[in-house]
């Protein structure tokens, strides 16, 4: 294990609340859910807000968490969070899977406890064929060792077909919606194209719900979203 520790600024608040359902739900779903994903049709829709909380929720209760920015392609996450690394440049995913990096010196320990990261690394010129290069099988086989709970950020499925490689090695999948952004028949393509992975789909957080202060937040809900985003005809 890498020895240096990323210290992480605090981001936003706005998903506690389905972050908090969404982890009690993922703890009910039998004793195999172990790598999960977050994924959604489009970009921005909030995988990586609420991927991170969840993770930083699984760490707070104990959990041995380790997070993966797994979208190689658009990462915000160092210039969202800051991290700084303790006397070190920081190295990531893509560099591990492309050989230049051990993966030890790709995993970071973070100021939270139980909580460990891999950031993306930089930009990759085909991102997809690294995640079908067994360097990412044996990461996700050293993680399912070495922690009880294993989240991965991964691209929006609409527009690369990262996320579905990815979820071959997962246990479960999370789709993340943006409220009233996504058309009903673009959302059903790509949550097919999720479900022909063959990875349990868990459920969907519906995300920038308005409330009544103008404010927005993310609710989670159990099982597919057909039930409860889709049944308008948008
Ligand atoms: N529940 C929310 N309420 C308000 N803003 C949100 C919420 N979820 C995400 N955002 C904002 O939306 C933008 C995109 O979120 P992000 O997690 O980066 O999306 P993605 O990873 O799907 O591209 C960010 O600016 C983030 O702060
Ligand atoms: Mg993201």
């Amino acid at each position: 294990m890498h020895d240096l520790e990323l210290v992480l600024q605090p981001y936003d608040n706005h998903v506690s609340e389905a972050v908090k359902t969404l982890r009690t739900n993922i703890q009910f779903s039998g004793q195999g859910i172990k790598v999960i994903m977050f994924t959604s049709s489009q970009p921005n829709e909030g995988k990586s807000v609420v991927s991170f909380a969840s993770a930083g929720s699984f760490a707070e209760i104990g959990k041995k968490t380790l997070y993966i920015d797994a979208d190689i392609r658009k990462s915000v996450f160092v210039r969202r969070m800051h991290p700084r690394a303790r006397g070190g440049e920081i190295y990531g995913l893509s560099q591990y899977l492309s050989g230049q990096k051990e993966l030890s010196e790709c995993i970071y320990h973070t100021n939270k406890d139980n909580l460990d990261i891999i950031l993306s690394g930089p930009t990759a010129p085909d991102p997809t064929e690294l995640f079908e290069d067994e360097t990412f099988s044996e990461l996700i086989a050293y993680a399912r060792q070495n922690y009880d709970m294993v989240v991965i950020d991964t691209a929006p499925l609409g527009s690369v077909i990262d996320a579905a490689i990815i979820a071959r090695e997962c246990d479960g999948a999370i789709f993340v919606v943006e409220c009233g952004y996504v058309g009903r028949r673009f959302l059903q393509k790509t949550r097919d194209q999720l479900l022909r992975t063959g990875v349990r789909v868990l459920g969907v957080v519906l995300n920038k719900v308005s409330n009544h202060k103008g404010g927005y937040y993310g609710s989670y809900y159990y099982g597919d979203y057909e039930d409860h985003y889709l049944d308008d005809d948008r």
